[in-house]
């Protein structure tokens, strides 16, 4: 009599227990297939048509550990057309700045993502409330190797890479700050990278 007693409760359990396997799986699923999109290498690389939005989300997905015990995010998404890019390249270049945004912060800060579209650009930002950069190192932070950081912690690499993967695709990428009050850095991005070939669909398309 116990014994049947004891299979219903177990039986309850393993439902609960297979449960929680298959949501683990589902997240394991999804981290595995964000680090295959930034880690392709550079051979492979091609020229897509993607949705930065997406791309965003994927960076969210691997550094949102890091930076949920500093600051909450909040994303303002809007609406964007597919844009001519290297995908990996530019996960590379969100996630150098987000985790900038995370380590200006001490803690209790915000971080807001921000996409939008202007004319025959996109546009993603990058804001925090983080320790802001002082007018002397705003002329900087471009340079490879300059960094503020204790040895160890920063190579000073991050942004200079990410402005030649946004100088690749023919974007910009901006920066503005306000010492105690935080920082926004924009990057802006040709829906289409070679006009010849947007001229062409262009033609094509009349
Ligand atoms: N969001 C930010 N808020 C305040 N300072 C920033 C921010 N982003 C960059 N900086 C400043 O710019 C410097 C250069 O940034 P960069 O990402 O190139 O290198 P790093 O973060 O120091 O090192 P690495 O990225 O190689 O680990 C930083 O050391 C910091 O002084
Ligand atoms: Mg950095």
């Amino acid at each position: 009599m116990r014994k049947g007693h004891d299979f219903d409760f177990l039986r309850g359990d393993i439902v609960a227990l297979l449960g929680e396997s298959r949501d683990g799986l589902v997240r394991v699923k999804r981290i595995v297939q964000d680090l295959k999109d930034f880690s392709r290498s550079g051979a492979e690389e091609a020229w897509e048509m993607a949705n930065l939005n997406a791309v965003l989300e994927s960076t969210l997905n691997i550094a949102r550990n890091e930076v949920k015990h500093k600051a909450s995010i909040e994303t303002r998404f809007g609406e964007l057309p597919k844009v001519e890019c290297l995908p990996s390249r530019l996960g590379q270049v969100f996630l150098n700045l987000l985790v900038n945004a995370a380590q200006a912060i001490g803690a209790d800060g915000k971080i807001t993502l921000s996409t939008g579209v202007e004319s025959s650009d996109v546009w993603i930002r990058v804001e925090d409330t983080g320790c802001g950069i002082s007018e002397e190192n705003l002329t900087r932070v471009f340079d490879p190797f300059f960094t503020t950081k204790p040895v160890g912690q920063g190579t000073g690499l991050g942004l200079s890479v990410s402005y030649s993967i946004v100088a690749k695709h023919g974007g910009q990428i901006e920066v503005a700050s306000e010492v105690g009050r935080g920082t926004r850095f924009t990057v802006r991005l040709p829906i289409r990278h070679t006009p010849a070939e947007a001229l062409q669909t262009l033609v094509a398309e009349t």
